[in-house]
């Protein structure tokens, strides 16, 4: 079981800075969509060449032009790209045969997808590494979290690694563990916590512990 920690509303500086701390801790740093909004492709170049130790997750919620965009990532340092679960399946064919090329892996991220098991049924057929069950921010905002998705998920997938990722928190975690799922992706619950790097640590050794 992997942590990630996605950088989103977060300085290239304080980023830089707080993957210094928790590099033993993290074992992917994400390069969230509004950070990759900011800082473009040289955030993941910067990460890889600061941290290469740490796996990088490119956060572009690939909705189209899949294979250009995917080669993007890639070619900057990312180990793992995000495609979004509810766009067209030559998109995600692109993604993947781009992820192949490279030695990388596909991340279909199934934000407001209706038809869970089916639609990861189909994912997993066009050869998607890992399906993220995500609950958004502004989803988030109106009270749901990934908890139910996670379940759903977790008896239909069978071949992909499954990632959650929706305001999980430190005092939330021990539910998503109990589902198993390969990547917990934290951002909110690191980065606005009043010690970022205590806070990525104690989240680590909660997944360690569960690991034995
Ligand atoms: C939002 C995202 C976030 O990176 C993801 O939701 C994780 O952040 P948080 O733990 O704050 O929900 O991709 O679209
Ligand atoms: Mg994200």
């Amino acid at each position: 079981m992997k942590l990630q920690i996605a950088l989103d509303d977060i300085s290239m500086e304080a980023a830089m800075e707080l993957l210094g701390k928790v590099k033993e801790y993290a074992d992917i740093a994400e390069v969230g969509t509004p950070f990759l909004m900011e800082y473009g492709m040289e955030a993941v170049r910067r990460i890889h060449a600061g941290f290469p130790g740490l796996s990088i997750l490119c956060d572009g919620k690939i909705m189209d032009a899949g294979g250009y965009e995917a080669e993007l990532a890639f070619r900057a340092g990312a180990d793992y790209v995000t495609v979004l679960a509810v766009t067209d399946d030559r998109t995600i064919l692109d993604v993947a045969a781009a992820a192949k090329k490279y030695g990388k892996k596909t991340v279909a991220d199934m934000i407001c997808v209706e038809n869970l098991k089916e639609r990861s049924r189909q994912l997993e057929e066009l050869g998607v590494d890992v399906i993220a069950v995500h609950t958004g921010v502004d989803q988030q905002a109106a009270g749901r979290t990934p908890l139910q998705d996670l379940k759903e998920l977790r008896s239909a997938v069978t071949c992909a690694q499954i990632a959650v990722a929706g305001g999980i928190r430190l005092d939330t975690l021990d539910a998503y563990l109990e589902y198993e799922p390969e990547i917990i992706i934290v951002g909110g619950g690191i980065v606005h916590a009043e010690d970022p790097a205590g806070e990525t640590k104690k989240l680590a050794e909660k997944i360690r512990e569960r690991k034995r």
